[in-house]
């Protein structure tokens, strides 16, 4: 349907039911609740069991998301899975698993690796082929298990992520009502601020790289700091300028989940009072792509987003990445 835009006509979330708390935290390792909530906000996070994988998390969050918009597997053209916890190491994709979970047997699929700023790229990626006209129905979802990459040892990292999925269908449609704009970035010249060393072609699987933690999440917390809270708000800022808006028309703020922290700054930068904007990493911590989908489906639960309504996301993390997308909700 060329012409037509990208409007988001269901939504899903699902989030293993073990709850691991800060209090429990300090007995793995040296910290504390209080270090914990005053430099993150978080208070407990969502850790998958042995029987939860980034596919299983996926493949709930897609079937929620197909049944809110009343919308048949079969109808979905493509699927897009947004994660850098895939299923497996290098194929087949997450996305091709749920494909076949879902019985979404005309659909293709993929698996989106831009890390916490995921599902931004996803939105695009669909908003994209939707408005050529290629496809009318894709779902995009938002998956990670954070905690199979996490050094349990490591209290600058562990202490941050949590495990989870958020899925969106998007689905061509007038255009009074839809995707408005996005905004997608990347300098690859942090790429080693937030990272997973080994595993990849330049470290392959040896024991001295499971010897030497290598296939866990290194993060230089500090820099990646001071890179999030210029570059999302940028990204935001851009996004809103090219769907022809301005701040004040934003009824609700977004931002990936990372950092109460970061959140907070964001929003001040943006003239957003915290009335307008969207927190939940005190329940889930980082939960990477799958941060905003789940926030998104929240705010659509508890009655934050409503018809008319416009709604701003942005995210930032790995890579190093950012993106932001605003949307007119129908
Ligand atoms: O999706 C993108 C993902 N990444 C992010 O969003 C991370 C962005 N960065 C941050 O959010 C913050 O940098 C952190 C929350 C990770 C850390 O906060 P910070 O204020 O930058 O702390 P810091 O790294 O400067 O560490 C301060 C102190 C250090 O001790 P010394 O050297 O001052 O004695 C750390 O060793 O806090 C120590 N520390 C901890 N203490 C208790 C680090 N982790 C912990 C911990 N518990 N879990």
């Amino acid at each position: 349907m060329l012409g037509s835009r990208a409007r988001i006509s269901g939504w899903g979330k699902s989030l293993p039911e073990r709850v691991l708390t800060n209090a429990e935290l300090e007995k793995m390792v040296e910290t504390s609740d209080d270090w914990i909530h005053s430099r993150t906000g978080i208070r407990e996070r969502r850790i998958a069991g042995p029987n939860e994988t980034t596919f299983t998390l996926a493949v709930e969050a897609g079937r929620q998301a197909l049944r809110a918009a009343g919308t048949a597997a079969l109808d979905v053209d493509l699927i897009i899975v947004c994660t850098f916890s895939p299923e497996f190491g290098g194929m087949p994709s997450t996305a091709s698993l749920v494909q076949h979970a879902l019985g979404a047997t005309r659909a293709g699929a993929f698996d989106l690796n831009a890390a916490c700023s995921g599902f931004i790229y996803g939105l695009a990626m669909a908003q994209a082929t939707i408005n050529a006209g290629m496809n009318d129905t894709v779902l995009v979802i938002g998956a990670e298990t954070m905690s199979r990459l996490l050094d349990w040892s490591d209290r600058s990292t562990c202490v941050l992520f949590g495990d989870g999925a958020g899925a969106t269908l998007l689905q061509s449609g007038p255009e009074s009502a839809g995707l408005l704009s996005c905004v997608l970035g990347s300098d690859g010249s942090g790429g080693e601020l937030l990272y997973v060393p080994a595993g990849g072609s330049r470290h392959p699987a040896s024991l001295q790289s499971v010897e030497g933690a290598q296939h866990f999440i290194r993060m230089n917390g500090k820099e990646v700091y001071k890179f999030a809270i210029t570059a999302a708000p940028r990204a935001a800022l851009e996004a809103v300028a090219r769907a022809g808006l301005s701040m004040e028309d934003v009824d609700l703020f977004i931002p990936h989940q990372a950092n109460t922290r970061i959140i907070h700054s964001a929003a001040a930068s943006l003239g957003l009072t915290l009335e307008r904007v969207f927190i939940n990493v005190d329940r889930y911590g980082n939960t990477s792509a799958a941060s905003i989908p789940i926030a998104l489906c929240e705010a659509v639960e508890s009655g934050r987003i409503g018809p008319g309504d416009t709604v701003l996301l942005s995210g930032f993390g790995g890579g190093l990445t950012w993106g932001a997308a605003v949307i007119q909700w129908g």
